[in-house]
């Protein structure tokens, strides 16, 4: 079974503001990638997006959906047999915000009768997939009871994959914690605001704002609270994905 593959940010974040919204969509830029589609993609994958006898549906691909300007398009790309390896960063970018479109709009456009794509896992699998990987800190009776009923599937799905990515709906994304231990010195704890090789800052639980120059002796420990839904991304198969999806969806 394919696995989902993750590429691990490791530059300097600022956690200064409530975090990243779920990223929008560009009009413009999904405008261009839409001619590129049309172009190089149209024939085999669709009018839509959805599929023909001649490629899959880009609409659920794990691939599509974990895009982040192009950053896993262009690789996959490359990987598949019989296509275009030589669209620019740019054109990829394009290109993907144009899928991202086309997810959004099958979701918006759902239609009752013909359940979306996302929904063709088997809820029982995803009740014991589930049981085995999230009940530590999820409960469907607890936390998330009822979250069928505050989000669309195709959203559901988002929010379980990328939980850090807030938007409409959702919670405000929650920041890192971190502990600061000078070498002489108390332990000062809060909410992670921006570290570097050079420097660390925090907000303490009274809203204090303090800063250390990082040495050798100063001891930094931050704590993602998302750091196991990172690790998840690396492990779910398509399959457990589609499951997992199934299942939540039954918590109305
Ligand atoms: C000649 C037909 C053809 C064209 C043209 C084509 N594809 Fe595909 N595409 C396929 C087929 C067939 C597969 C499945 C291949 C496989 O799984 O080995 C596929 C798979 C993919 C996948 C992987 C889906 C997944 O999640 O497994 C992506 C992403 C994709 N295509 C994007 C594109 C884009 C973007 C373009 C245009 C730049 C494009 N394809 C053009 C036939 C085509
Ligand atoms: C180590 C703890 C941990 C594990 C394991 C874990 N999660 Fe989460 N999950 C979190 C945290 C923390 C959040 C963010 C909650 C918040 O923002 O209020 C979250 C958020 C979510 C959300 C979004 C909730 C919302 O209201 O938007 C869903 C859905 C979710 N997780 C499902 C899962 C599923 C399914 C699994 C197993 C495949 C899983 N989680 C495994 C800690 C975990």
């Amino acid at each position: 079974m394919r696995r989902v593959g993750l590429a691990v940010l490791t530059a300097a974040v600022a956690f200064g503001q409530a975090g990243p919204a779920r990223p929008e969509v560009d009009t413009e830029a999904a405008e261009r990638g839409k001619h590129i589609y049309l172009q190089f993609c149209v024939n085999c994958h669709g009018n839509l997006a959805k599929g023909t006898d001649q490629g899959p549906d880009l609409i659920r691909s794990v691939v599509v959906l974990q895009d982040r300007e192009g950053g896993k398009l262009g690789p996959a790309l490359i990987g598949l047999p019989n296509h275009k390896r030589d669209l620019t960063k740019r054109q990829l970018a394009d290109v993907s915000q144009f899928l991202k479109q086309r997810i959004e709009e099958t979701s918006k456009n759902r239609n009752a009768v013909k359940p979306p794509n996302v929904l063709t896992g088997d809820a029982k699998a995803g009740q014991a997939y589930f049981g085995a990987k999230c009940a530590a800190c999820h409960s469907p009776s607890g936390d998330l009871a009822g979250i069928a009923r505050k989000y669309d599937p195709v959203t559901l799905q988002q929010r379980f994959l990328f939980p850090r990515s807030g938007g409409r709906g959702a919670p405000t994304p929650k920041r890192p914690q971190v502990t600061v231990t000078p070498a002489s010195g108390e332990p000062v704890t809060g909410a992670l605001e921006r570290i570097d090789d050079f420097s660390v800052s925090l907000r303490d639980a009274s809203g204090e704002y303090r800063s250390w120059k990082r040495n050798p002796d100063l001891r930094v420990d931050v704590v993602d609270p998302y750091s196991a839904h990172n690790e998840l991304l690396d492990e779910y198969t398509d399959a457990d994905m589609h499951n997992v999806v199934a299942y939540l969806e039954t918590l109305k």
